[in-house]
C-alpha cells in the first residue's frame, strides 16, 4: 500500500515508518521538522537519513496545513497515518494559536483535501490522545458507582491531589477508561486532539474512507525527543538523570499514567491501515495498566544505576490530570491488538538509546515559562 505518514520524522512516526517498510508498504513522510522536537541542530535524524540515502522512502519537509502540498502528496496515496501535531499539555496553555494551527487546522486541511480532491485514499488513521478523557474514570467505593471525578481547588490548596466524586465528595479510586466514557478535555492540547479526531470521523464518514482514530496513552521508547521539555515524562526523567540532575516532579509523584512502548503503538498503526474495517471508529491504545511517576523514577534509578533523588515540587500544572489508564478491549476485538511490552522491559531500550543521543535539557526554561504565564499552582492555591 502507498502510505503517507504525516509527522513521520517524529517519535511515533519513525517507528511507524520502520514497521510499514518491514511489511512492504511504500512510504512518503511529510514533516515540518519542528525545532522544539528535533533540536536546534536541525539535522535529519539518522534513522531517517538512512532510509532517504537508500531510496526507501520519499521525504518531504513541509507543513500539514499546506493545502497544495498535501494535494500533491495525496494524489497517489492509498492510506494516510496522520501523526503530525504539536505536543504538550502544559505548553498548549500559553501557545494556543500554535496548537490550534498545527493540530486543528492541520487536520481540517487534510480532511478538506480528502473531501474535494480526487485521491485513492481509502484508509485514514488519526493519532488521538487519552488526554481527551480529562480526569479519567473513578470508582466511588461508598456509592459503588463509576463517576466522572473532579479535582477541587480547596483540595489542591492543601496538597490533596486525588479527585473526588462531585456528588458526595468521596475520594474515588481510578478505573480504566472505556471509549464511551464522556470526553472532558482539560487543556488546549487535549481540546485540539478532540477536534482532530472528531473532524476526521465526521468528514471521513462522508467520503467512504475507513477512519480509525487511535487514542494513545503515554508513549515512551527510543527516539523520543530529548529536547522537548513538554512531552514524555519518561524521556524527560531519563535526560535529567543522564545530565546528572534530579527529575522535577509535579504534585506528589503518585499521579499515574498508562505507559505504552512506541513499538506497540507502531504495530497498532500498522494493524489499523491493514484492517478491513470501514466506517468510523475510535479505539483506545494502551496497556490497561497504571504506573505512578514515582514508580517510573524508581525503575529508572535501578536500571540506570543512579541514586539521584527526584525533586517533588508539590505544585500542580494547570490542565494536568491525576490518573489515566485505558480499557483496551475494543482494539483487541476489532484490530487484534494487544500491547506486548511491559514497562520494566521497554524501559531498557529507552535507556540504551540515550547513549550518544542529542540531549538539550530545557526543563528549567519550561518551568520559568509556566510560572511566567501563571500556569503552576502552589499548595496555597495561588497561581505562581
Ligand atoms: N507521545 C505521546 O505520548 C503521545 C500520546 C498521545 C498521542 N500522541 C499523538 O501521537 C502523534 C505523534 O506524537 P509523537 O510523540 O511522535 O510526537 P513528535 O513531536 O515526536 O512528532 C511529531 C512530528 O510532527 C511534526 N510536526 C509538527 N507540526 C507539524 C506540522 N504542522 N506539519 C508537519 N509536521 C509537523 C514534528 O516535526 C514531529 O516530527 C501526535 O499526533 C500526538 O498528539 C502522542
Amino acid at each position: 500500500m502507498k502510505v503517507l505518514v504525516t509527522g513521520g520524522a517524529g517519535f511515533v512516526g519513525s517507528h511507524t515508518v520502520d514497521i510499514l517498510l518491514q511489511h512492504g508498504h511504500e512510504v512518503t513522510v511529510l514533516d515540518s521538522f519542528e525545532p522544539q522536537v528535533h533540536g536546534t541542530v536541525s539535522a535529519v535524524p539518522p534513522h531517517l537519513a538512512h532510509y532517504i540515502a537508500h531510496g526507501d522512502i520519499q521525504f518531504v519537509q513541509g507543513n500539514v496545513e499546506n493545502r497544495e502540498l498535501l494535494k500533491r502528496l495525496l494524489e497517489h496515496c492509498e492510506a494516510v497515518i496522520h501523526l503530525a501535531a504539536a505536543l504538550g499539555t502544559a505548553q498548549s496553555a500559553h501557545e494556543p494559536h500554535m496548537y490550534c494551527l498545527a493540530n486543528a487546522l492541520g487536520t481540517a486541511t487534510l480532511m478538506d483535501v480528502l473531501l474535494k480532491e480526487k485521491t485513492q485514499v481509502r484508509k485514514l488513521v488519526v493519532a488521538s490522545s487519552a488526554s481527551i478523557y480529562g480526569e479519567g474514570c473513578g470508582w466511588n467505593p461508598v456509592r459503588k458507582v463509576k463517576v466522572s471525578p473532579v479535582r477541587w481547588a480547596v483540595d489542591m490548596q492543601q496538597g490533596q491531589w486525588e479527585p473526588r466524586d462531585p456528588e458526595d465528595g468521596t475520594i474515588v479510586e481510578p478505573r480504566p477508561i472505556t471509549e464511551d466514557y464522556p470526553l472532558k478535555p482539560t487543556s488546549v492540547y487535549a481540546l485540539t486532539k478532540y477536534f482532530t479526531e472528531q473532524v476526521a470521523l465526521l468528514s471521513g464518514h462522508k467520503q467512504e474512507i475507513g477512519v480509525i482514530c487511535l487514542r494513545y496513552t503515554n508513549i515512551y521508547g527510543p527516539r523520543q525527543s530529548l529536547s522537548n521539555p513538554y512531552t514524555g515524562p519518561l524521556a524527560i526523567f531519563c535526560s535529567r538523570f543522564k545530565s546528572g540532575k534530579p527529575p522535577l516532579v509535579f504534585e506528589d509523584g503518585k499521579q499515574s499514567r498508562d505507559f505504552i512502548h512506541v513499538k506497540d503503538v507502531a504495530r497498532a498503526n500498522l494493524l489499523s491501515i491493514e484492517s478491513s474495517l470501514m466506517g468510523a471508529h475510535v479505539m483506545n491504545i494502551g496497556t490497561g495498566k497504571a504506573t505512578s511517576l514515582l514508580e517510573i523514577i524508581a525503575l529508572l534509578q535501578e536500571k540506570m544505576q543512579v541514586d539521584i533523588q527526584p525533586t517533588i515540587i508539590q505544585k500542580a500544572r494547570i490542565g494536568d490530570i491525576r490518573h489515566s489508564f485505558l480499557d483496551t478491549k475494543r482494539a483487541e476485538t476489532l484490530l487484534g491488538f494487544k500491547a506486548q511490552i511491559p514497562v520494566h522491559e521497554g524501559i531498557l531500550d529507552t535507556i540504551h538509546a540515550l547513549d550518544g543521543a542529542y540531549i538539550e535539557d530545557k526543563v528549567d526554561v519550561a518551568l520559568q515559562e509556566l510560572a511566567q504565564y501563571h500556569l503552576i499552582t502552589d499548595t496555597a492555591g495561588e497561581r505562581v
